[in-house]
Order: C-alpha cells, then structure tokens, then sequence
C-alpha cells in the first residue's frame, strides 16, 4: 500500500483546521497507509549550534534520521496547520529543519541542490482567522511549503483552506468548513 505522511500541525482543542483534516485523512485512509507525526507537545528542538555541530559529527538522533527517511519514501505528504502569524506556526518550522537533512530528503552535487523525496503530491490544510486568501501577499504559509517541495523534491502543492473564520457568524464558520470538506474530498478521491 502507498504511504501518505501526515504532519499535524493543529494545536487547538477543537481546531476548525483539524474539523477540515479529519475527514480528509478518512478519505485518504481508504487508499493509503498514513504515518501521523503530531506536532503539539512533540517536542522537537529549533536547530542551532548544538545540533549543527553533531550534524558536522556526523551524528544525527535516530528517530529523527529514520523519520526523515520515511518521509522520503512516503508517497504523499499532507500538512494540517492553523494561519499564524501570517505564516504557519513555528512548530512546523522546527520539525522541518528536523528533518532537512543532506543525503535523506535532499542532496548536492557541485553545481546544485536537488530533491530527494519519492512524494509527488502535498496537501496543505489550513484556516485563516482573517479574509487573507491564498497566494495573497500577505499569505507566507504557502510560499514557504512551496520552496521546501522544490528543496526536498516532493511535487506539487494543493490547498485547501477556509478563511475570514475569525470574523464570521457560527453558522458561516460552519457553512465554510463544509465547504472546504467538500472541495477537500473531491481532490482527495483523485489525490
Ligand atoms: C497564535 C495565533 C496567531 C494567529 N495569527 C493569525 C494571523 O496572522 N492572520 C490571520 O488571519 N489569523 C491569525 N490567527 C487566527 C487563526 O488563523 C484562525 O483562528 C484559525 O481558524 C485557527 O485555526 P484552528 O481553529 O485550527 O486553531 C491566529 C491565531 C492564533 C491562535
């Protein structure tokens, strides 16, 4: 069976952006194996000197060595994370220099840096408290998860999103993360 890696970003009791996720991932569930890495409380630490120098050491903490390589072998990767910050919160940040590493998901010859994921597919899952669209300028979440798909070779970019939630009725907020299951489920059935 192919593999989706799954990197829940959500950090709310009673996230809208998981309420969207939820039934996605059932979906993808019916076709695919789905390894789930859950961010909040996991812990994993920003890279800095420490780590920089056991990486020259050529040491890198096993679980997150064997992790990195099963994202490279996963077939598809889905992101669940909340707008924050005009971004996506930092803890997905962390986890991806966590597992940015030379030789697993991306490698270098003398001349350029390539990609070494077998992924050709990534959803991306998220809500905006604010009317912010995607691929508006002010909208830094899916530039970023796009350059990390050329580094990392892992394909092409889906989302799905809901926005303005922050400032719509209950009733709006619920019609909008319908909505998005919906066009969530339609692209998941071919995904
Ligand atoms: C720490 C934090 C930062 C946020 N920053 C932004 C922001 O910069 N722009 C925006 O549109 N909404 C922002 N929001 C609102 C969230 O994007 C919005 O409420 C979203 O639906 C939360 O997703 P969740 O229900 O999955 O947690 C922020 C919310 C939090 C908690």
């Amino acid at each position: 069976m192919e593999k989706v890696f799954f990197i829940d970003a959500t950090m709310r009791a009673g996230s809208r952006t998981r309420m969207i996720a939820g039934p996605l991932l059932e979906e993808l569930g019916k076709r695919y194996e789905i390894e789930t890495v859950k961010l909040d409380g996991a812990g994993f630490p920003a890279v800095g000197s420490r780590i920089l120098q056991d990486r020259d050491n050529g040491i890198v903490p096993e679980e997150y060595a064997g992790m990195s390589r099963r994202i490279a072998a996963a077939d598809r990767m889905v992101i669940a994370a909340p707008f924050w910050d005009m971004s996506f919160p930092s803890a997905l940040k962390v986890f991806f220099e966590n597992m940015s590493l030379f030789h697993i998901t991306f490698d270098s010859d003398d001349r350029h840096c390539y990609g070494l994921c077998k992924c050709s597919k990534v959803l991306y899952i998220t809500t905006r408290g604010m009317d912010i669209h995607t691929g508006d300028e002010l909208e830094q979440a899916t530039p970023y998860i796009k350059a990390l798909s050329r580094l990392w070779g892992l394909g092409e970019l889906y989302v799905v999103s809901a926005e303005n939630l922050d400032y719509s009725s209950p009733a709006e907020i619920e019609r909008k993360i319908a909505d998005a299951i919906e066009r969530g489920l339609r692209l998941c059935r071919d995904f």
